[in-house]
């Protein structure tokens, strides 16, 4: 019986340690599928847009897909895995400046504009990938 106390206290210790996850960012981006809709139309985006889309044309674009919406999913708070390499190893050599990032953080924008997500929620996200910057460019 006392065991079985101990482990209940201990169990209870636990749970009280790990934070209660706050996934409201996740729920206003749409959750899963709207994550997906949003990667999505920010790589169609890309796609028209002269100033990027050269370094996006020699890559197996439907991994980035899936990669991209897995770190969104997992910045957002949502339950999801990132899967994918670093943001150091999947940029290097990418020579990517200031204003290629710029860019791209446009695309998301128009993107996020599209589906209707409001713009705390667009500024949320955005904060959550800013201090990738310094991974992503010049590398
Ligand atoms: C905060 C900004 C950024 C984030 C969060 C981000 C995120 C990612 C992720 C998750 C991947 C996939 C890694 C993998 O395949 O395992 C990736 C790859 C890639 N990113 Fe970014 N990225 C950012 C900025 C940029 C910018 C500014 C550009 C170019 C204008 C860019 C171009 C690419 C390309 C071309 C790949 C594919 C590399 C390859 O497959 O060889 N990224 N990025």
């Amino acid at each position: 019986m006392r065991a079985l106390i101990l482990l209940l206290a201990f169990g209870l210790a636990a749970c009280a340690q790990r934070a209660p996850q706050d996934d409201s960012l996740y729920r206003a981006l749409g959750e899963r599928a709207g994550i997906t809709r949003i990667v999505e139309g920010m790589l169609l985006n890309i796609a028209g847009d002269a100033r990027i889309v050269r370094h996006f044309q020699d890559i197996d674009i439907e991994r980035l897909r899936d990669k991209l919406v897995e770190q969104v999913c997992v910045e957002a708070g949502g339950p999801c895995t990132y899967t994918g390499d670093s943001m150091e190893e999947s940029h290097k050599g990418q020579q990517l400046t200031p204003s290629d990032f710029n860019a791209l953080v446009e695309n998301l924008q128009d993107a996020m504009d599209a589906e209707g997500i409001s713009v705390p929620a667009q500024n949320r996200l955005l904060a959550r990938l800013a201090p990738m910057r310094g991974e992503v460019i010049d590398r």
